[in-house]
């Protein structure tokens, strides 16, 4: 077997593979969408369906990812299309990538609009706004900012701009310094915020609110008719729960596909996915744990929706000592969040655009990039001009329909094939040769990429379509 390299180059640590995809996995996922959905579905029970998702799915997936991209060593397309190749299948597999550079494209346009936000109440934080607001104010607050779409787009043009800046310079060498040192810092920031949030908020009833799970509740939609009560299953928590694995993990999109395709060849793929995996989730139960305590200790709804965040730790920031400071860093700290997670939505189509279009990186970037902010409009108009039912799709926002058809569609699709080609249509000793693992650790995990992760997807999207 020849060994292939990247036109690309490679990270220059295993330490760097892991930080750039942890960065990439760790984002706005964690800290903003994952405590807003979780306090849409209910908590508890909806937090546990996502935990049992990242270990059954998201795992193995993140494995098969990372598997893939090194042994391709290009463009999820073009790695898609060689690996295919060799194993004497049909070039279509590569659809695999095409679907992820749709998706990226797709997510990035939101994605970028959310970490506006973030950039914006960086200012607001460091102009002392939030010095001893009330939760009233703050929801006001928030209000006005994503009201007013002049400003959410400037936000949303310089976090694009952002973006293309450290795509043309290359992954590596715009990406390796900033995540080698934020990342810690952010840890450090979140764990001071879970323990102002157990000093002041209503810790009790935020744990239990994310930690005991009431599966009618969550799952059930009950009506009471003349005294009786009649409960329906509800598949959406479910299709979402599954959904956010993928999406918090940045997995069936070939981002960390992209990124195993840097990776050095004598690291361990499987110990780099058990850290990454690890730290993902440690990150979302963290914010999860520094913001139900605030929402139940001020009388806020945990169904808010996805301004949560902003409307509860301004109100910690503006009441802690050193608020101001820590208020700032924390705003900071998730735009890098933010960032070094853009940037791998647009790797993949950037590496594309490079290897068989001969565009320049920069080129290439500074496009993708462009078309980005257009469909981002959609996004920016979605929490005023067109925030009316009138505009509407299908009983969505524009962000709602883009957040819906990627996450909860595209990403698992997109996974479930990963899988099914590693487990049923590539050879054994393909998977093997590059795990390295050795048994009964690998038979698990081959029996686990061919039955239970396919299965388990497919069985969620049943239910979500109601046929199950
Ligand atoms: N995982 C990132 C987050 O949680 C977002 C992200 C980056 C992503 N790259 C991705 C999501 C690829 C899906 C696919 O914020």
């Amino acid at each position: 077997m020849t060994e292939r390299t990247s036109i690309h180059g490679q990270w220059s640590s295993r330490l760097i593979f892991v930080l750039a995809a942890a960065g990439s996995a760790v984002g706005l996922g964690n800290i903003w969408k994952f405590p807003y959905i979780t306090g849409e579905y209910g908590g508890g029970a909806f937090v546990l369906v996502y935990l049992l998702c990242i270990a059954v799915i998201g795992l193995p997936v993140m494995m098969v990812e990372i598997l893939l991209g090194r042994r391709g060593r290009q463009s999820p397309i073009n790695t898609m299309k060689t690996l295919a190749k060799e194993e004497n299948r049909t070039r279509l597999w590569s659809w695999i990538g095409w679907s992820g550079v749709l998706s990226g494209f797709l997510i990035l346009s939101f994605y970028s609009v959310i970490a506006g936000w973030a950039l914006a109440y960086v200012f607001k934080a460091v102009s002392g706004t939030f010095n001893g607001i009330t939760a009233a104010q703050v929801g006001d607050l928030f209000g006005a900012h994503v009201g007013s779409w002049p400003l959410v787009l400037l936000w949303h043009t310089v976090f694009i701009l952002m973006t293309v800046f450290v795509v043309a310079r290359g992954v590596r060498a715009g990406l390796e310094k900033a995540v080698t040192y934020l990342m810690p810092l952010l840890l450090a920031l979140l764990l001071v915020l879970v323990g102002y949030s157990m000093a002041e908020g209503d810790f009790a009833r935020g744990f239990s609110f994310l930690f005991s799970p009431d599966f009618k509740k969550v799952f059930y939609t009950c009506s009471v008719e003349g005294g009786i009560e009649s409960c329906a299953f509800n598949g959406e928590p479910l299709l979402t729960a599954m959904g956010h694995a993928f999406f918090t993990l940045s997995l069936g999109m070939g981002a960390i596909m992209v990124y195993g395709s840097y990776m050095p060849k004598r690291t361990s793929i499987t110990g780099s996915a058990l850290l990454i995996v690890f730290m993902d989730t440690l990150v979302a139960l963290l914010a999860g744990l520094a913001i139900f305590p605030l929402v139940f200790g001020n009388n806020l709804e945990p169904g808010a929706g996805p301004g949560l965040i902003f409307q509860t730790l301004p109100i910690a920031f503006g009441a802690m000592t050193g608020g101001q400071l820590f208020g700032t860093l924390f705003f900071v700290l998730l735009v890098f969040a933010a960032w070094t997670s853009s940037i791998s939505l647009v790797e993949p189509a950037v590496a594309w655009l490079v290897e068989n279009r001969g565009i320049r990186r920069r080129h290439a970037a500074a496009w993708l990039g462009f078309g980005c902010w257009l469909l981002g409009l959609g996004t920016v108009f979605s929490f005023n001009l067109m925030s009316g039912e009138q505009y509407h799709i299908a009983g969505k926002t524009v962000f709602d329909l883009l957040d819906f058809i990627t996450t909860n569609i595209l990403l698992p699709v997109g996974g479930l094939a990963m899988a099914l080609f590693t487990g049923w249509f590539a050879s054994r000793r393909m998977s093997e040769s590059e795990l390295g693992l050795p048994d009964p650790w690998f038979s698990i995990w081959w029996f686990v990429v061919r039955f239970i992760t396919p299965v388990g997807v497919l069985i969620i999207f049943l239910h979500a379509i109601g046929v199950l």
